[in-house]
């Protein structure tokens, strides 16, 4: 079994659509075992205390800087013999220390078709208005690996999503996560648990299953 840690700061409908998976056992090789939240009023901690599943909160306030939270982070995922580190919403770039502590060992969900509306100050709602700003007809979510690049390791899976003459930032949000985001992820995760994933330089090859 792989010990995962979701790392979340905020709703958390991801970390629910984990959840979700796990209990009809659609995470396969893999166990939910952690929830660290960036913010001790992050709903998705009230998501995780209903699943039982245990939660930790490394406040970003209490730290100066990214480098300082992602050092206690990568000793609490330590301490806890963590397998995948799963980015859910996860509003903070970590530094250098966790990519080396967790080498091809933490993905993220990013709710676009990357490399469009990513890096630093993508994230949220922020980049389902730079998608409707810039007046494209597909947007969609991708799920990756995470390297030293923000939104730049390798890809795992991505989904494209219909944009609507109509939508709104939140609108949008709501359609790629619903035909997306909480697809894609809890796949991505149970292909990592059952060690189907092979990464090959920026190629991530997806193996048979048996
Ligand atoms: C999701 O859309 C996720 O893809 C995005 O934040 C939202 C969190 O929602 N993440 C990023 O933008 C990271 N760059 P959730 O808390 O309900 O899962």
């Amino acid at each position: 079994m792989t010990r995962i840690a979701v790392l979340v700061s905020g709703g958390g409908t991801n970390l629910q659509a984990l959840i979700d998976a796990q209990r009809h056992a659609a995470l396969k090789q893999g166990m939910l075992s952690a929830v660290i939240s960036s913010s001790p009023t992050a709903y998705a901690l009230e998501r995780a205390k209903k699943a039982n599943i245990p939660t930790y909160v490394v406040d970003r306030k209490g730290y100066s800087s990214n480098e300082e939270m992602t050092h206690e982070l990568t000793s609490l995922l330590q301490e806890l013999n963590i397998g995948l580190v799963v980015l859910a919403g996860f509003m903070y770039v970590l530094t250098d220390e966790i990519i080396q502590a967790f080498p091809n060992a933490i993905i993220n969900v990013h709710p676009a078709l990357i490399p469009s509306f990513c890096g630093e100050g993508a994230y949220g709602l922020h980049v389902h208005e730079k998608a409707l700003a810039y007046g494209v007809k597909l947007s969609g979510a991708t799920v990756h690996f995470v390297n030293q690049d923000c939104d730049g390791g390798p890809i795992i899976l991505q989904k494209a999503v219909a944009v609507e003459d109509n939508d709104t930032p939140q609108t949008l949000q709501r359609r790629i996560m619903e035909q997306a985001e909480w697809k894609l992820l809890p796949k991505a995760v149970s292909l990592f648990c059952e060690g189907r994933l092979k990464v090959e330089g920026r190629w991530v090859k997806i193996l048979p299953g048996l």
